[in-house]
C-alpha cells in the first residue's frame, strides 16, 4: 500500500447523525424522526422551488466561479461590500479554505474543547496543532483561550452560538476578546446559527469587520434557510483574505441550484420569521418537558438543545433509536450523560419527550398512558 500523508493518521471520517434509511432497515421501522443534525424541520422558503426549477434549464453550463449576483444581493442586505464575501460548498468549505490557506506544519489553532469538530480535523489535515481549551458550563472560556494564544498561533475559532452546546458568549466578553486577539492571528467567529439567536446579550460582529481586519465571520444557508442538501455557506472578511481563499477554492464550488435557492431565500423574510417563532415555541416545549423530568440542560440560542439525562447517554440514545427517534449522543462530543436534540415540529418534540420519559421513568409513564 502507498502511504498517505502522515497527518492523516488517527483522523477518521466525519461521523454524521445516523441516517434515516439505515435505522429503518435495522429496526424494521417505517416512521423515523431525525432530530440529530440541526436541520430546519419547517422546510425552506416556498420561493425556492420556482427559482431552482428555472435554473434547471441551465444545468449543462458551469456556474460562475464566485456567485457574483448572489454576492451583490447578500452584500446589500448585510451592508458589506461584495469583495468582503466568499461563498463555499457549505460553510464547511470555508473552514477548509482557511486552514488550507493559512496553516503551516506546527502552527497552533486555539478552539474550545467541545465545539464543531471540523475545526480540529481540518487543522490536523494541514499538520497544525489544535489547542483545545476547556469550556465552562458548556460555554467558551474566552479568558483561558486568550491565554493560550502565542507567537505560534495562527487561527482562533469561536463558535457563537456553539455547536453542540447551543450557548453564546456574552457581548462584552466577546468584544473584549476581539480587541485583545493580536493582529498576527486570524479570529474566526462561526455564526452558523446566528438567525436563531434572540438574546440581547449577543454581540453583532458584522459592524466590527472594518475595525478588525483579522476577524472572519462564517454563516450558512444550511440551518435556518433549510438548504442543507444544496451546500452553500459564506464567509465575511477583509477583501485581502478573500483573495487568498479564492486561490485555494475549487473553481465551481457552489452549484447553480444552490446559488439560485439561496438568492430566492433572501426574498422571504416571512419564512425566516415563522421559523424563528416556531423554533422558540419548540424550545419552550422541550424545556418544559425537561423540567418536568427534572433534567438539566445548557441554555440554548439555537435550534438544538443539549440535555443531561443523568446516566450514560448512549443507553438513552439506543432506547430512543428503538422508538425511531434519532438524536446525537453526547459521548461523541465529550459529554457522556448528555444528548443533543434538534428542536423539531410540535408533534416530533412530543414523540421525543414521551420516548425519553418512557426510558428514564418507565413506571410513571406506563401508569399515565
Ligand atoms: C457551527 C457549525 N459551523 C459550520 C457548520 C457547517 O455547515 P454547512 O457546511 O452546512 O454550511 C455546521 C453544521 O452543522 C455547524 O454546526
Amino acid at each position: 500500500m502507498i502511504s498517505p500523508r502522515p497527518q492523516l493518521n488517527g483522523i477518521s471520517m466525519y461521523s454524521p447523525g445516523k441516517p434515516i434509511e439505515e435505522l429503518k432497515r435495522e429496526k424494521g421501522l417505517t416512521k423515523i424522526l431525525k432530530m440529530a443534525s440541526n436541520e430546519n424541520p419547517f422546510g425552506y422558503s416556498s420561493l425556492v422551488d420556482q427559482a431552482v426549477q428555472k435554473e434547471m434549464t441551465e444545468l449543462t453550463r458551469y456556474p460562475e466561479t464566485t456567485s457574483p449576483a448572489l454576492g451583490v444581493k447578500l452584500a446589500n442586505r448585510l451592508d458589506v461590500k461584495p469583495d468582503q464575501l466568499i461563498f463555499g460548498n457549505g460553510s464547511d468549505e470555508i473552514i477548509r479554505l482557511l486552514t488550507r490557506s493559512y496553516i503551516n506544519e506546527g502552527d497552533e489553532v486555539v478552539m474550545a474543547s467541545v465545539t464543531f469538530p471540523r475545526y480540529k480535523t481540518n487543522v490536523l489535515i494541514e499538520g497544525g496543532e489544535p489547542v483545545e481549551v476547556e469550556m465552562v458550563d458548556g460555554t467558551h472560556d474566552l479568558t483561558s483561550m486568550l491565554r493560550e494564544i502565542t507567537h505560534k498561533t495562527k487561527l482562533v475559532f469561536v463558535c457563537n452560538p456553539n455547536n453542540p452546546t447551543g450557548t453564546i458568549v456574552k457581548e462584552e466578553q466577546l468584544e473584549r476578546f476581539i480587541e485583545q486577539v493580536p493582529p498576527h492571528v486570524l479570529l474566526v467567529i462561526d455564526e452558523a446559527y446566528y438567525e436563531y439567536v434572540d438574546s440581547d446579550e449577543y454581540l453583532e460582529t458584522l459592524p466590527l469587520l472594518e475595525k478588525y481586519p483579522n476577524m472572519i465571520i462564517l454563516r450558512t444557508f444550511s440551518k435556518i434557510y433549510g438548504l442543507a442538501a444544496l451546500r452553500i455557506g459564506y464567509g465575511l472578511m477583509a477583501p485581502e483574505i478573500v483573495q487568498e481563499l479564492l486561490k485555494v477554492k475549487d473553481p465551481f464550488n457552489v452549484n447553480r441550484l444552490a446559488a439560485a435557492a439561496a438568492s430566492a431565500s433572501l426574498d422571504d423574510d416571512e419564512f425566516l420569521h415563522n421559523t424563528i417563532l416556531k423554533n422558540q415555541e419548540g424550545r419552550t416545549q422541550l424545556i418544559k418537558g425537561f423540567k418536568e423530568m427534572g433534567l438539566s440542560y445548557f441554555p440554548t440560542q439555537t435550534n438544538f438543545i443539549m440535555v443531561d439525562v443523568g446516566r450514560p447517554a448512549d443507553e438513552v440514545f439506543e432506547g430512543l433509536l428503538d422508538k425511531g427517534v434519532i438524536v446525537r449522543p453526547g459521548h461523541l462530543m465529550g459529554y457522556h450523560s448528555m444528548l443533543r436534540v434538534t428542536i423539531g415540529l410540535k408533534e416530533e418534540n412530543e414523540v421525543f419527550l414521551d420516548g425519553l420519559k418512557a426510558i428514564l421513568h418507565p413506571r410513571v409513564s406506563q401508569s399515565t398512558e
